[in-house]
């Protein structure tokens, strides 16, 4: 079997990645998205070697149509097209999990500026904004005001990026500082971690100065996790859980793309080495 890993950039989870399939005697390369090429005409993407995938792409809209060529191409990715549109988007990703009874954020989406603003006034604060497409807690604002309200109105009607009048917005959770951030591969827990927020910060990503701790795998999240892993469609994913004080847990993020080097330094178990491991069982299958 020869692996390869689609990246455009090398961060410590895609070295890891390259090492723990090298140890395990994979013949593996690592392919820079950047200057690759693919070509409608199938016997001209000679180039592109491996038997299976692992798109690592921090840029989502690169990973995915990628994923889209080689898939075009007959080759098995981890993570799916299907799995990375979905996850890659979060209106996409709520109406799944809800569609799939999954326990999530009461969530709402308007398609105008004033929409927006006649959401926000029925529903009350707190709440919650999001881009529809971002990580690393980039863009996800509490609104607690009207004058928030305003002023993201006004940010995003300068803003003409093609997804900046779709409103996302999400009850904001009563929570402890922390969130529960579950790696899965297939229907397995590898490992599950605490993200507590920096100081000053609302936001528990890592990206934004949280820190990590080992989170015990409870039955009730494994059941919850596998089951919202398995409605987008499987693979090795970063499901996201809060700790809901009225609704127990619920699902607020599945990564396709997930990042572990905060959880590494932490969890007991071999990430990277998790993840070839399933890897080699897909490509067995
Ligand atoms: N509805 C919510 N209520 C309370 N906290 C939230 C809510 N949604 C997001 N957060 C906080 O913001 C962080 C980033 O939101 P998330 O939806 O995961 O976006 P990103 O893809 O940028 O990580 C979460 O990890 C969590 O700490
Ligand atoms: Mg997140």
């Amino acid at each position: 079997m020869e692996l390869s890993i689609i990246y455009d950039k090398l961060r410590f989870e895609e070295k890891e990645l390259h090492q723990k399939a090298i140890n395990k005697g994979i013949s593996t390369h690592l392919i820079d998205a950047k200057p690759i090429s693919f070509s409608t005409d199938i016997n001209q993407n000679n180039s592109i070697k491996g038997d299976i995938f692992l798109q690592r792409c921090i840029s989502h809209f690169r990973g995915l149509y990628i994923t889209s060529c080689l898939e075009y191409l007959n080759h098995k990715v981890i993570n799916k097209y299907n799995v990375n549109e979905i996850c890659g988007n979060k209106l996409r990703t709520s109406l799944i999990l809800a569609k799939s009874k999954i326990p999530s954020p009461k969530t709402y989406f308007t398609f105008s500026a004033e929409s927006f603003k006649e959401l926000t006034n029925k529903l009350g604060f707190p709440l919650v904004l999001k881009p529809l497409v971002g990580s690393w807690g980039r863009g996800v604002f509490p609104i607690r005001n009207e004058e928030t309200v305003n002023i993201i109105m006004e940010m995003r009607e300068e803003n003409d990026s093609a997804l900046s009048r779709i409103y996302y917005v999400q009850e904001m959770i009563k929570r402890p500082p922390r969130d529960i951030r579950c790696i899965v591969a297939g229907d397995q827990i590898i490992t599950a971690i605490y993200r507590y927020s920096a100081v000053g910060e609302w936001r528990t990503n890592v990206a934004r100065g949280g820190h990590t701790g080992l989170a015990p795998i409870t039955h009730e999240l494994e059941e919850v996790v596998i089951k919202a892993a398995t409605a987008v469609g499987g693979g090795i994913l970063g499901v996201d859980v809060m700790e809901d004080e009225n609704q127990g847990l619920v699902i607020h993020e599945i990564n396709s793309n997930v990042e572990f080097r905060g959880a590494s330094q932490v969890s007991k178990v071999d990430i990277a080495n998790s993840m070839i491991e399933y890897v080699l069982s897909i490509f067995k299958k």
